[in-house]
């Protein structure tokens, strides 16, 4: 039986893969910020069907001592961890760069950038000792060089993931024997809270109607791509690899779909 740690899984799109995970046989360690939000998605996990177990661990990624506890934590109750996702992730402020504080950067920075280095850091460092397992990191907006106003610390903090997992991977095949799998996960657009709120929850994204028009086209509700994903991510062997869902392909199929069928997904 496979066990998933997954960061910032008390919603949105870790939580979707909580659940999928569970359906396909797995015990599952959702951690996140607040216990009671754990609490929440635990009791959920555990009404569903599912052979596993489910252990909640709180664990804000921006500290390492919380990450390596998680580690600990996961392992004192599993035995071993297969697959990790560094998961977690905030938006920004829908401002131009020259009108953020460094408050703002470093807090983004702190989550998407540095959380999932050091989360693949000590989940690297414990799947070497035990010999197997798989890192998983998330690609956003910015990992294939798009770039928006509003969106350039998430876009800068996405890139470099791109860049990282790849390196991490090389490290892994050159150094380790690619006793470690270092892979990447490309969801699209989900529609979430995290499209809304930047900050941690404490400042508004007001959409436009221009955009909500292109998230109704092209976005999906997480559990729809997690249900594509998490069945690729446990056949998936593949060190230095990736699973994207919104492919230029499945794009473009939106696109003509949305000539017939609109979706509403914020009113
Ligand atoms: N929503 C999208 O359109 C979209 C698109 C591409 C990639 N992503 C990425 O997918 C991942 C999940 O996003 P989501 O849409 O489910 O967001 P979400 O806001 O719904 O969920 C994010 C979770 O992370 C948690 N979190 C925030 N800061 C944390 C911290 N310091 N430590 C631990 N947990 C923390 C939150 O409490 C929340 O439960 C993120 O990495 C995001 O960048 C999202």
């Amino acid at each position: 039986m496979k066990t998933v740690v997954i960061t910032g899984s008390a919603r949105g799109f870790g939580f979707a893969m909580a659940k999928d995970f569970r359906r396909l046989g797995c015990n599952i360690v959702l951690s996140d910020l607040k216990q009671e939000n754990l609490d929440k998605a635990k009791e959920e996990l555990e009404k569903m069907q599912g052979d596993g177990k489910v252990l909640s661990v709180v664990c804000d990624v921006t500290k390492s001592e919380m990450l390596e506890n998680l580690w600990q934590a996961s392992v004192n109750e599993f035995g071993a961890v297969d697959i990790w996702i560094n998961n977690a992730g905030v938006n920004q402020p829908d401002l131009p760069v020259c009108m953020l504080t460094e408050a703002d950067i470093d807090f983004l920075l702190n989550v998407d950038l540095k959380g999932s280095i050091n989360g693949s850091r000590i989940a690297f460092k414990h799947m070497v000792e035990q010999g197997f397992g798989q890192i998983y990191n998330i690609e956003g907006y910015g990992s294939n060089d798009a770039m928006k106003t509003g969106l350039t610390i998430y876009g800068t903090a996405k890139r470099a993931i791109t860049y990282f997992t790849k390196a991490l991977a090389k490290e892994s095949e050159n150094d380790y024997s690619g006793t470690v799998k270092v892979m990447l996960l490309t969801p699209g657009i989900m529609i979430t809270g995290f499209l809304t709120e930047a900050n941690g929850g404490k400042t508004k994204v007001e959409l436009t109607d221009k955009v909500k028009k292109v998230y109704n086209i092209l976005g999906d509700l997480p559990e729809t791509i997690s249900a594509y994903v998490v069945p690729r991510m446990l056949k998936n062997k593949k060190n230095n690899s990736k699973i994207a869902w919104l492919t230029t392909r499945r794009a473009f199929g939106k696109f003509f779909k949305a000539l017939f069928k609109k979706n509403n997904y914020f009113d």
